[in-house]
């Protein structure tokens, strides 16, 4: 069917759908390695480009350009070429369109592979990178070299969510004689017509937005001119990176609810994001649907809505990022993004660890920044799921593993008790050990890096701390107080070991401190936790 003057809801169910001897509604899945021929003849006549019949699957397969028709469709190219990833995709677009002594200029927070490709690997064959924040003109005109072949955006970046202005960047690629290559992923077809903006190359990684079931890894590169299309198609066979039957039928299958998904995400995210805004405990919030976001008026004019991705830092850093992430039941704590399950993620520790710490920083990813792809769950159950791990103090729930338990031991007067507290809980997320006596913090090696490096995290840093209870053997007075008073629950530690206290404390069984009761030390021997 030509779809050309339908609908993009339209071009998505029926662009590129091939008809089969069965009148299969749904293109099916041509799961074979070769075709064969009729004749001697027209084997060499498609060999020769005379028939464009399919030959190998490595060149071409019906299951995969039925999405590569429709892709190429949505985003208004002379043609789409699918891959077997979207790094396939990157790496493609690279070695198809530049050679050696070839400069490119590119996102400073790009995806970190498409970085870690060219600045390290590719150099090796004599391309040369520079990176900038292309939401700055400026830095884009003064990174131009007469050698610059590409410019290489990613907008919205991921994952500070920073938009480049497509037409502008387009304008002075044109005037250096660069080609623009867009990665579109974050936006998808649906919020962002890159090549209507001016570039020569688009790109995605398939495996979030366009396929949005996380149940599928893919690339695909749209060319404007068929040209490109065609020294893109020829790299990626050499290489061997095409996109497999199967997969193309999944991604192409879920592609068909591009625009229900992200209508619904979006909403969502919205609202999330507002919600995360308005909260004490967040630091900051970066969604291009908001208005605080630096290139929302931008945002509003390039793309047709904001999407579903959310960065934000809380306040407490990383430690505080990493208590929501593991507190989170609804959303899934894991990379990608864009399916139809919210997940969460830690990119300076996960998707963005490859990048040196120094560019990391330069580039405004911090260590505290939580990456949130917001899916297709019902927004009031996804705010409830992020309530509940921020506002974490309350009645315990001993067993479901809901609380954190502090034990706070008194680390000048016991060495026994303070290697028996480490080697228990050395690898248990749910606790923090920390030292009542703020003076003589020092160096224990478990798993308290976040709290002072390596150091054993001093009383006074639990302020701001989201706790539910605390187990004392030793507590001064004035540190009982503070932690009474912000509604953290106090328990005496009355028993002989750490794991009998624990033990205790997870049934339930130890007496919380009343206000106004001493706290006198005791339990210090090789008995209670503290
Ligand atoms: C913006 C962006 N581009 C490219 C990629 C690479 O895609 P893939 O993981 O499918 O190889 C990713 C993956 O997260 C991405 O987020």
């Amino acid at each position: 069917m030509t779809t050309g003057t339908k609908g993009f809801g339209s071009k998505l169910v029926h662009a590129g759908a091939q008809k089969d001897a069965y009148g299969s509604v749904v293109t099916p899945i041509y799961q074979t390695s070769t075709f064969a021929f009729d004749s001697a003849q027209q084997g060499a006549d498609r060999f020769a480009g005379k028939d464009d019949g399919f030959i190998y699957t490595r060149l071409g397969n019906p299951t995969t350009r039925a999405l590569e028709d429709c892709v190429a469709a949505l985003e208004g190219g002379a043609g789409a070429i699918a891959t077997s990833s979207g790094m396939g995709a990157v790496s493609t677009v690279y070695l198809a369109l530049l050679a050696s002594g070839d400069h490119v200029v590119s996102t400073a927070s790009v995806y970190g592979p498409s970085r870690t490709l060219l600045e390290k690997q590719l150099a090796k064959f004599g391309l040369v990178s520079t990176y900038v924040d292309t939401s700055d003109l400026d830095q884009v005109r003064r990174a131009l070299r007469p050698e610059t072949k590409m410019v290489y955006v990613e907008t919205p970046s991921n994952p500070l969510m920073q938009i480049t202005d497509l037409a502008a960047v387009a304008a002075l690629a044109r005037a250096n004689g660069a080609l623009l290559v867009v990665d579109s992923t974050f936006a998808s077809p649906y919020l962002q017509q890159s090549l209507t903006l001016g570039a020569d190359v688009v790109l995605h990684s398939v495996t979030k937005f366009i396929n949005g079931h996380a149940d599928a890894v893919g690339g695909i590169l749209i060319a404007k001119e068929t040209a490109i299309a065609a020294r893109l198609r020829q790299m990626m066979t050499l290489i061997g990176c095409n996109m497999d039957p199967h997969q193309a039928f999944l991604v192409h299958r879920g592609l068909k609810t591009l625009a229900l998904r992200i209508d619904r995400a979006q909403a969502s995210a919205a609202r999330i994001a507002a919600w995360l805004e308005a909260r004490p405990d967040v630091a900051w919030v970066r969604y291009v649907g908001l208005k605080s976001h630096p290139q929302y008026d931008l945002a509003r004019r390039q793309m047709s809505g904001p999407g579903a991705m959310i960065s934000f830092e809380l306040e407490g850093g990383l430690a505080a990022g990493e208590r929501l992430m593991n507190r989170v039941q609804l959303a899934a704590l894991a990379v990608s993004l864009g399916g139809v399950e919210t997940l969460i993620e830690h990119p300076a520790s996960m998707t963005h660890s490859g990048v040196p710490e120094a560019e990391r920083r330069e580039t405004g990813i911090t260590d505290g920044l939580v990456r949130y792809s917001v899916g297709i769950e019902d927004p009031e159950d996804l705010i409830e799921d992020l309530r509940q791990a921020l506002d974490v103090r309350g009645a315990l729930s001993p067993g479901k593993g809901e609380n954190r338990m502090v034990v706070c031991i008194p680390v000048n007067e016991d060495r026994g008790l303070e290697s028996e507290v480490c080697a228990h809980f050395g690898s248990t997320p749910e606790f923090l050990i920390v030292d009542t006596d703020s003076s003589s913090c020092r160096a224990i090696p478990n798993r308290n890096q976040h709290h002072g490096h390596g150091m054993c995290a001093p009383i006074a840093s639990l302020e701001g701390e989201r706790i539910d209870a605390i187990v004392v053997g030793g507590i001064g007075m004035g540190a009982l107080n503070k932690l009474m008073a912000a509604g953290i629950d106090v328990f005496m530690a009355e028993h002989a070991t750490v794991k009998e206290t624990i033990a205790a404390f997870t049934a339930g069984a130890l007496k919380p401190v009343q206000p106004g009761m001493a706290c006198a030390h005791h339990g210090h021997g090789h008995g209670g936790p503290a």
